[in-house]
């Protein structure tokens, strides 16, 4: 479907970010369909794109939801994922944290550190509840990504040490209050090889072996998140391939498979509309200032990160410019040395692939009002998150007593 993207940017507005939700349902079905057959259920990291109607699209064809903190359990549950479909990752989850996922009671707190799980037991016992924990085992493994979203090393703050893994388990079987029925690892993000990942599956494999030999039985095996995706010419990991590696690797393990993904599912139904404000050159070298900026997609800022950009007119001999926003910081671009033809006051860009870790890592900066966020569904437009005012800014602001500055 051909999606009309200047009649969108005329309806809504600008900068605007778009969702695709009949490609949203495809990426869940291809996921699904490639684990059919086996028991697993497909959590979706709400992380990457946590607007509620897109974690209720989800949420209605199956998915559950994979957190990282207690907002994000709550988005799922305002959304409608059944409670025993949400799980709760992060190093650093509060005591508030832990009692209230505790107390909704979902399926299961990802434990980062034994520290950690000496907390949620002391939170368990204080509810007088059995907590339902999985351990976080970092295999130590290069999942061959950028820096900054590598998460399977010694090296990253995440998960724990085999030998650490097998501690907690002991000690969790000996708790009245903790109840460990789950592995999980998570090496990293925008993942591109398989090897790695295989590589992790047999570590986490091995220790559910070892820990059935001294009967802890472990019952869900998460496989984290991961998948990358296509945003120039990368070769992925195909679905079908990823899902029959996790078979082969777990096979005669009797675990329900558990999944993680957040890029995979939303990353390319997204779409980052900015309007042209003006063209200007420096000694020869050509910017195309646009009213969408670090602000909204901190991507290409942050990780380097290359998102197509496409200029909605063709005419006129194409030429590099660096495509940047109207914010006080040489790092708010969001693409460099992009071929794109003369463009005019108001002339739409597309960015393309914006639909994972978009909107959610947008921030006020400047005092820059979020963008509205439009949900494309069956050829119909529907407004999914209203643009930010200055009122919606200041809100909390204006909500404090300031009479002592009077
Ligand atoms: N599970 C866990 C425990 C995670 O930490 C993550 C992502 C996921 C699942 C989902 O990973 P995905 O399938 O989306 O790759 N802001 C960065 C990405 C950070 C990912 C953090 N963890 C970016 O814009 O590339």
């Amino acid at each position: 479907m051909a999606i009309d993207f200047k009649a969108l940017a005329q309806k809504y507005d600008t900068p605007l970010y778009l969702y695709d939700f009949d490609h949203i349902r495809d990426r869940y079905m291809q996921m699904k369909e490639a684990f059919g057959g086996s028991k697993s259920l497909v959590l979706y990291a709400v992380k990457a794109n946590s607007n509620l109607a897109v974690i209720r699209h989800l949420s209605g064809l199956g998915a559950g939801a994979d957190c990282v903190s207690i907002g994000e359990v709550n988005r799922a549950l305002a959304a409608g994922v059944d409670r025993y479909k949400i799980i709760f990752s992060g190093v650093g989850k509060s005591d508030e944290e832990i009692k209230e996922a505790l107390t909704k009671e979902i399926l299961l707190l990802n434990l980062e550190s034994e520290a950690e799980m000496k907390r949620v037991e002391i939170v368990a016992k204080e509810l007088g509840v059995e907590a339902r924990i999985s351990v976080r085992v970092n295999p130590n493994i290069d999942p061959k990504t950028h820096p900054y979203i590598s998460t399977g090393l010694h090296e990253n703050k995440f998960g724990v040490e085999i030998d650490m893994a097998k501690r907690m388990y002991i000690y969790a079987k000996r708790s009245k209050y903790l109840n460990p029925i789950g592995i999980h690892f998570h090496i990293g993000s925008q993942l591109t090889e398989l090897e790695p990942i295989k590589e992790a599956c047999t570590i986490a494999v091995n220790l559910v072996r070892s820990l059935r030999a001294i009967e802890i039985d472990i019952k869900f095996f998460d496989v984290g998140g991961g998948l990358g995706v296509v945003y120039d010419k990368e070769q992925t990991i195909e679905v079908q391939a990823y899902a029959d590696m996790i078979f082969e690797a777990t096979k005669g393990l009797d675990v329900t498979l558990l999944c993680e993904p957040g890029r995979f599912m939303v990353a390319n139904a997204g779409y980052f509309v900015t309007k042209v404000l003006y063209e200007k050159e420096n000694s020869g070298k050509r910017f195309v200032i646009v009213d969408g900026a670090m602000n909204d997609l901190i991507r290409p800022s942050l990780y380097k990160a290359y998102h197509r950009i496409e200029a909605l007119k063709d005419d006129g001999e194409k030429r590099v410019a660096d495509v940047v926003g109207p914010i006080c910081e040489s790092g708010d671009f969001l693409g460099k040395n992009v071929p794109l033809p003369p463009l005019e006051h108001n002339d739409l860009l597309v960015v393309h692939s914006a639909g994972a870790y978009g909107f959610t890592m947008a921030s006020n900066y400047n005092t820059r009002g979020r963008s509205a966020e439009v949900a494309i569904s069956d050829g119909d437009d529907h407004c999914i998150r209203q643009r930010e005012s200055f009122e919606d800014q200041v809100r909390l602001e204006l909500a404090c007593d300031s009479s002592w500055q009077k």
